[in-house]
């Protein structure tokens, strides 16, 4: 629908950005930090692009001081950031590293006095190597009990300062990479144990946020998810068919547990039916029902788009997720639906959709399934950015990107749409998990490339000044 007038943003309203642990800090194994299974997978060769690792990254662990600056300068309301689990426990459970969660106190505290909100991220894919080498990290239901237990250990160290909480971050892609496309550590292949994996993941992220609330934790407590809505070609009834297992396979699926407690039936029996469907034991329902969150997270960058794909025809049957590989090789999944280009939409240099009546579409659907705020805890272009002679970058795209993202977050609030921020993916440049430093989402410029570190400094992009704008004026002007 068009509006004849947009509803403003609210007073409130958290124009963020946001970064992930292993993505920025560097100081990979300093004050105590134990290794995550990302510290050893970049190290068997071939696994990333020419073999960047994090170890550096964009050394936020010694800079923080000067990018929350920054974040100040630029007028941030929060600040999303995630919690290296290793830097708190490095074996993952046992004795607390008190250097390690000193580094957050001290981050948080940075933050707070420049009045911007930290919103924490609790897991970004970076379980320690110490819980996978004990029992396999996420396939044993050990891990349910020592994220809770990890989880805790935050929540009573920032209770009062921090006031927003994201529990798991994209568990569709750090699941679906890890455990059946390959590209992620573990780097396993195997459906059945993909399953498990997640289900374990599900327990542990409900079992965390009743901690939470037991504990008494003030503030709100969420999972973020990556999702964007499934298109189907046409309005054949088929495809049409196509594109609403292609929903619930890809998001309903991962969403309606954290929400309800319970998978959708449609795609349960047809895991069923391929012998993939986890054990769910008894117990595991009431405490999935028991921890629902209070808002969704959503990560949002592109959209897919879906047509009728018979039991013997296209794909191998995997995940379809927003991943740094994206969609390519992945052309569906047999008897549910098989991926096409949408011939109206434009895709950015790394062959993602753009598409923000998307974002609309995604929220509104989101809104009336779950009846839950949500705070997008991602957005943002991924591009190759480059440094004029005269030290600029001049982003016009990314700007042009997040107004019109921004826009549709603005027509979706106007639909009545509960929204309680945007948090851009990302503040500084940073490592992309698989692509290197070539990728770049940023607003501040890092002066680095792959395996050359340089001396890391920071230029703003033309898309600060546009963000500083957007955020003075509320999003009044976009
Ligand atoms: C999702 C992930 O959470 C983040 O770590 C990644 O870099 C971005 N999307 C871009 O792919």
């Amino acid at each position: 629908m068009e509006h004849k007038r947009l509803s403003p943003f609210p007073k409130d309203f958290l124009w963020g950005s946001a970064s992930a642990a292993y993505q920025v800090e560097g100081a990979w194994d300093k004050d105590g930090k134990g290794p995550s299974v990302w510290d050893e997978f970049v190290r068997i060769p071939g696994t990333t692009f020419k073999e960047t690792n994090g170890d550096v990254a964009v050394d936020h662990y010694h800079r923080y001081k000067e990018d929350v600056a920054l974040m100040a300068e630029q007028g941030l309301k929060a600040y999303r950031f995630s919690i290296a689990w290793s830097r708190v426990l490095p074996t993952g459970r046992g004795e607390i590293n008190e250097q390690g969660l000193q580094f957050y106190d001290d981050l948080i505290d940075e933050l707070i006095a420049h009045n911007i909100k930290p919103v924490v991220t609790l897991y970004h894919w970076d379980i320690p190597q110490g819980l996978q080498d004990a029992y396999g990290g996420w396939e044993s239901r050990q891990i349910i009990e020592d994220f809770t237990t990890y989880a805790a250990i935050l929540f009573e160290r920032f209770n009062g300062r921090v006031h927003h909480w994201v529990t798991l971050n994209e568990q569709n892609v750090f699941i679906s990479h890890g455990y059946q496309l390959a590209y992620h550590p573990p780097g396993v292949s195997d459906e059945k144990r993909m399953y498990n994996a997640n289900h374990n993941a599900n327990l542990a992220n409900a079992s965390a946020i009743n901690k939470f609330r037991e504990l008494g934790t003030s503030g709100k407590i969420g999972p973020s998810f990556a999702y964007g809505p499934n298109y189907a070609i046409d309005a054949h009834p088929k495809n049409e068919l196509a594109a609403l297992n292609a929903e619930e396979f890809n998001a309903n699926f991962w969403m309606d547990i954290y929400v309800w407690g319970e998978y959708p039936k449609a795609i349960f029996h047809w895991l069923e039916e391929q012998g993939w469907a986890p054990e769910i034991l008894p117990g595991d329902t009431e405490l999935l029902k028991k921890g629902k969150p209070d808002f969704m997270g959503v990560n949002y960058y592109r959209t897919m788009t879906n047509a009728f794909n018979p039991i013997d025809g296209v794909g191998h049957g995997k995940m379809n997720t927003t991943g740094e590989k994206g969609t390519s090789e992945e052309k569906g999944v047999p008897g549910l639906f098989k991926i096409q280009d949408n011939p109206y939409l434009e895709k950015t240099n790394w062959d993602w959709e753009i598409d923000p009546t998307g974002l609309r579409i995604g929220l509104r659907r989101i809104a009336s399934r779950y009846r839950l705020p949500i705070l997008i805890t991602e957005n943002g272009l991924g591009e190759y950015d480059s440094l004029t002679d005269d030290k600029e970058i001049h982003d016009e795209y990314r700007i042009d990107y997040l107004r019109q993202h921004s826009l549709a977050i603005q027509e979706a609030i106007t639909d009545g749409v509960e929204m309680l921020g945007y948090c851009t993916w990302s503040f500084t440049d940073l490592l992309s998990w698989l692509n290197g430093y070539q990728k770049r989402y940023g607003f501040v410029y890092v002066d680095r490339e792959e395996n050359d570190e340089k001396e890391l400094k920071r230029y703003k992009k033309d898309s600060f000044y546009w963000y500083q704008k957007t955020i003075k004026e509320n999003g009044a002007n976009l």
